[in-house]
């Protein structure tokens, strides 16, 4: 059932949805996915606003059976003054196509993503936190949606915007075990794509790290099990001394839009930041030495979450709490939600879209 966008906006919110406090993230989804087709030969069609529940994936997909998908997670705030904003919404557009190009997919244009996105929102308008209490979170989809058991690019794919109401991340530490064994990424591979296959390498490290009481995994590079590379959803970051570290973008880690938020904010206020390898063996020095700093991941859904601790079977690394990250994750915030009325330093206003 295919029902015209101008019937639904903005949907009603059901009679007992929770407070923005209680969505946390990934439990509440908005109830209508904006929807667009690809053929190879017709290219893309219009799009169209379908009931979530109703959508099916057939089993002989490309998707089911080979993975052929991507996607990407993207926040839209509610700003002080109502209106609804996304969060560099073309970058997300741009990696979204790198991710379709690694895996012969066709490439939504960027006027078709910012399309999807705004009537995503639109649509939700009601799901939309107050500002400042969390966020919509959209995850546009890219799929393989042709029945073909044969190995070769598909020929039909969608490209579906779900949205999920959440919480403002709540303050939190993590501790993170240094996965020995497992990889999720070599290079060459599928690591910076943003593709389930990465996540289906990764569960089984994430099981592992809960099971010796860890919050998350922190992948080692596939070569030597020695360099850090980033966590479940997550890039690293670590402080030695006066200088900020975080792994470079050598194909094996995603691009994250926060981790390049959090570089360019971390310059401005003067700090060295470097995009180098980072190895276990570094930071253990460093601890020795006693300059081993504040350590922080940082992402979409989590914000800025500081790490307090990083552990292999051998090294026990921990992290002080230098301040650093206080001021930062303000900072992020207030970039991402759109600063309190004003304030003449909103440098950044170029990464909030307006949708609303
Ligand atoms: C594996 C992985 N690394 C890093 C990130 C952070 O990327 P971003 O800041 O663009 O959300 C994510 C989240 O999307 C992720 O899934």
């Amino acid at each position: 059932m295919h029902l015209p966008p101008e019937d639904l906006i903005p949907a009603p919110l059901p009679p007992d949805w929770p407070e923005p406090e209680a969505l946390g993230f990934g439990q509440y989804l908005g109830p209508y996915l904006i929807e667009a087709g690809h053929s190879d030969t017709a290219g893309w069609a219009a799009p169209v606003v379908t009931p979530r529940a109703a959508a099916p994936v057939a089993v002989a997909s490309g998707v089911t059976q080979y993975g052929l998908s991507v996607f990407e997670g993207i926040k839209a705030y509610r700003g002080h003054d109502g209106r609804v904003h996304l969060f560099r919404p073309f970058d997300h557009a741009r990696r979204l196509r790198a991710s379709a190009r690694r895996l012969a997919m066709p490439e939504p244009p960027d006027e078709l993503f910012m399309q999807l996105a705004r009537l995503a929102v639109q649509v939700h308008e009601r799901y939309v936190p107050p500002h400042g209490r969390g966020a919509l979170y959209l995850r546009p989809t890219l799929f393989a949606d042709e029945e073909c058991l044969g190995l070769r690019p598909a020929r039909h794919h969608r490209f579906s915007i779900a949205v999920m109401p959440c919480s403002d991340p709540a303050p939190k530490t993590l501790r993170l075990w240094a996965e020995p064994e497992l990889i999720r990424a070599a290079p060459g591979g599928l690591g910076a794509a943003k593709t389930g296959a990465n996540y289906a390498a990764g569960i089984g490290g994430l099981l592992r790290a809960r099971e010796r009481g860890y919050d998350d995994v922190a992948w080692l590079d596939a070569a030597t099990h020695t360099r850090l590379g980033e966590a479940g959803t997550m890039n690293l970051f670590v402080q030695i001394g006066a200088e900020v570290l975080t792994p470079p973008l050598d194909g094996t880690i995603l691009a994250g839009i926060t981790r390049d938020s959090v570089i360019r904010l971390l310059r401005e206020t003067g700090t060295r930041v470097s995009e180098q390898a980072v190895s276990l063996d570094e930071l253990a020095t460093a601890q020795t030495a006693g300059v081993l700093g504040t350590a922080f991941g940082v992402g979409t859904a989590a914000r800025l979450v500081r790490i307090t601790e990083v552990s292999d079977d051998r090294r026990f690394l921990t992290f002080p709490d230098t301040g650093l990250t206080t001021d930062l994750a303000a900072a992020l915030k207030a970039v991402q939600e759109g600063p309190a009325p004003g304030r003449a330093d909103d440098r950044h206003s170029d990464w909030r879209v307006a949708v609303t």
